[in-house]
């Protein structure tokens, strides 16, 4: 056995510049599995099956007085003849893997597989922050993506002016140590003095955010504001008038009664004068 894996070793080392040119390349996702088709339909005559990340040992077989012995080191392994799986894929478990066979009649053939193991980012969300008239702060962000990626906000408007109408105050990726997925996170600035900017999108990896504008225009009041505040003002002049006209007619009327009591003092009727200022 330890001469088997000796050999192993020393071809491992000789054959791995040649080995390389048919690498074959996987993707998975955090959390997910992938299969490892090692020398696809090639079964019958192994007298061993190994499969590895660098040099070390993952899982496989060796024959050993016509009987398949069975090794494991990594549990998120296994094996269905020279087929491996692999679950629940961690960021850690990217990297170059070799399946490696001892057949009866040609002797140790490998091959290379590169994977590589990824993560979605979540749909970038947005946070506007404006100071009306003046400027927009806008944070777009999301999370749990893998491999580290910029968050980029798209924003249409000529190169020229681009330097003018906004800029990107804050770009941050932080990384969870232990399932090393991102964060990202991207703050920009917008000039609001030209108005509304519009169709503006967020996008981190392959996903981006709803389109969205930012400096609206502070709302116009609505023209049937207007005729509330017109016909308003109207319903009080008309009614200050009405007051006004009734209080008139009140003090002409107990006027007119004196004057018909006292029809011929001037004295009285100066009275009647001051009574009136009074009503
Ligand atoms: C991974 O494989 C396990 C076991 O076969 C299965 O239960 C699970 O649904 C698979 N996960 C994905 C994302 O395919
Ligand atoms: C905002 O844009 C106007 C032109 O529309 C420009 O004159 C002004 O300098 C800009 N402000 C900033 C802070 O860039
Ligand atoms: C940029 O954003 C990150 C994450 O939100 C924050 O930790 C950092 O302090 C910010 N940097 C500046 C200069 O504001
Ligand atoms: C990433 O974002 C998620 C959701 O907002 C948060 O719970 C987590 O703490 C953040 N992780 C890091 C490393 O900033």
């Amino acid at each position: 056995m330890i001469c088997l894996l000796a050999l192993v070793w020393i071809i491992s080392c000789t054959t791995d510049v040649t080995g390389s040119a048919n690498t074959k390349y996987l993707q998975g996702e955090i959390g997910g599995n992938v299969t490892f088709n090692c020398f696809a339909g090639e079964k019958a005559n192994a007298t061993f099956f190994y499969f590895q990340i660098n040099e070390t040992f993952i899982n496989g077989y060796y024959e050993d007085k016509d009987l398949l012995k069975y090794k494991k080191r990594w549990n998120n392994t296994k094996l269905d003849g020279n087929t491996v799986h692999m679950y629940k894929l961690k960021v850690s478990d990217s990297g170059l893997y070799q399946c490696i066979m001892l057949f009866k009649n040609e002797g140790v053939r490998k091959e290379y597989y590169q994977l590589s193991v990824t993560a979605k980012y979540s749909q970038p969300t947005v946070i506007k922050s404006c100071e009306e008239g003046f400027s927009c702060f806008v944070t777009c962000a999301s999370h749990g993506g893998y491999p580290g990626t910029e968050m980029t906000v798209n924003v249409p408007v000529p190169k020229n002016t681009s330097g003018q109408m906004w800029k990107v105050v804050n770009i941050s990726q932080m990384s969870n140590p232990i399932t090393m997925e991102y964060n990202s996170t991207t703050t920009v600035v917008f000039n609001c003095s030209k108005g509304q900017l519009t169709h503006i999108s967020c996008s981190v990896g392959e996903v981006t955010s709803p389109m969205f504008s930012v400096c609206e225009h502070r709302p116009e009041p609505d023209p049937s504001d207007h005729t509330v505040v017109i016909i308003a003002i109207c319903a009080v002049a008309v009614f200050i008038v009405s007051v006004g006209l009734l209080l008139y007619c009140r003090c002409k009327k107990r006027q007119q009664h004196r004057q018909i009591r006292n029809d011929q003092q001037m004295e009285t009727l100066r009275g009647g004068e001051a009574e009136e200022g009074t009503c």
